[in-house]
């Protein structure tokens, strides 16, 4: 009886702690490079080398970008043993031995699959395989697996059986893997997706290398998401996030200037720098996961300069884990506001019209009592004692700044 009895507590603790570490996998956003939009389906080990070594080089890993996600079309089908394989001509050396590759460097390996049979683009999914895939995964040393819901019924009850199966498999295989749900938002997944075992969710469709879709109506997957659709989607649900769990509104698009690929779709023609660097500072301020997507083996200075600002990418990584939330959205402004830890506060004044204006508000507004010092993260410019704001603002620019009140006490967050 009392035999019993521990064994039953033993299963209960092991199974509430396991949801513990999972939650612990991504304490803040998880940052690094998604195969994607420039590869799409035709992603080899040699890309994959290519992207690592460039990381290092340009200065995305010091920066922080430690992910190279391997999106769809690595899979080579099943072994006679069911075992799934990657495909023998793109990956002639394996995964196991990429692995080894980019641990050396710095950076942890994610891999893809989808919660049917097959993927969005037709590959071997992993379906009815979720033990023996994850223990896969786990055999070569994958850190994270983004799982999408392409050929799986639509109803959310399934789609929440279907990731809890597939994140505890993760949890059996005994190696930490993050989970990265992408269902694009289809059903709620902010809802449900840190309790299934999930670290990111994906917040709507599929991302397109474009400002917006000018489209109102909620369908933006027809119009196709631009920055500001994702944006629209994102705003509203802000306190889903943190605690080790991020609403994700897909790659940044940032050094992508319309090129040809899944992100040129409906419409994806490329952004100003302007708004690439506006694509950034939402993200960051939205706490998003960062998933670069562009040619970084040829990334131009902009660029770079965009992705590695160490003060923007700070924002993002902040350890309190507070999305900002979004207290003026009128005229054409949309103010966004995100508790940093120390006390301090991040603001994003974005112009999406399409002529420079002047914005001028009272901190107070904006629930920001006292004076500041305010940090404008991209051009350094620093003013003392401000009870107000007042910025001229480009057409799709976004203006961020860090604020800080010399008179608050400064208490770091406990996470
Ligand atoms: C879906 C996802 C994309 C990408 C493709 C791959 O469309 O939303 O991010 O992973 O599938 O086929």
């Amino acid at each position: 009886m009392f035999r019993r009895l521990f064994f039953i507590i033993i299963a209960v603790l092991s199974i509430v702690n396991s949801k513990a570490q999972r939650n612990k996998l991504a304490p803040t956003p998880p940052m690094g490079y998604m195969t994607w939009n420039f590869y799409a389906d035709q992603i080899t080990e040699k890309d994959v080398r290519t992207i690592a070594d460039a990381m290092v080089a340009n200065g995305l890993v010091d920066a922080g970008y430690n992910y190279i996600f391997i999106d769809d079309g690595w899979q080579g089908g099943r072994d006679k043993k069911n075992n799934i394989i990657p495909d023998p001509v793109k990956f002639p050396s394996g995964i196991k031995a990429l692995v080894d590759y980019v641990h050396l460097k710095g950076l942890k390996l994610g891999i893809y699959s989808d919660a049917a049979p097959l993927t969005c683009a037709g590959y071997t999914a992993s379906y009815h395989f979720e033990e023996q895939d994850a223990g896969t995964f786990a055999g070569w040393g994958i850190d994270y697996l983004k799982y999408d819901y392409c050929n799986a019924p639509p109803d959310m009850e399934t789609a929440k059986i279907r990731y809890k199966s597939i994140a505890d498999a993760l949890t059996h295989s005994g190696r930490n893997m993050v989970l990265g749900i992408c269902e694009w938002g289809d059903r709620q997944p902010w809802l449900w997706g840190r309790s299934v075992g999930g670290s990111l969710w994906r917040i709507a469709g599929d991302i397109r290398d474009k400002w917006s879709s000018e489209n109102d109506s909620l369908n933006i997957e027809k119009g196709g998401v631009g920055i500001m659709d994702a944006i629209r989607a994102d705003a509203d649900i802000a306190g889903f996030a943190g605690d080790g769990g991020w609403n994700d509104p897909d790659m940044l698009m940032v050094g992508l200037y319309g090129h040809k690929g899944p992100s040129s779709d409906l419409g994806g023609i490329g952004c100003t720098d302007v708004e690439y660097q506006s694509n950034m500072s939402l993200w960051c301020l939205l706490a998003a996961p960062l998933m670069v997507s562009c040619d970084v083996a040829n990334m131009n200075e902009a660029t770079k300069r965009i992705l590695t600002n160490k003060n923007i990418l700070a924002i993002d990584q902040d350890k309190l884990g507070k999305q900002a939330v979004r207290k003026i959205n009128n005229n054409g402004w949309q103010v966004f506001v995100k508790p940093l830890e120390n006390n301090e506060t991040a603001i994003g004044i974005l112009n999406t019209g399409k002529k420079a204006g002047k914005f001028e508000t009272d901190l107070a507004t904006l629930g920001l009592e006292g004076k500041y010092t305010t940090l404008n993260i991209w051009n350094n410019e620093i003013k003392k004692n401000q009870k107000k704001l007042s910025y001229t603002v480009g057409s799709h620019e976004t203006v961020v700044l860090r604020l800080n009140n010399p008179d608050m006490p400064k208490v770091m967050s406990t996470k």
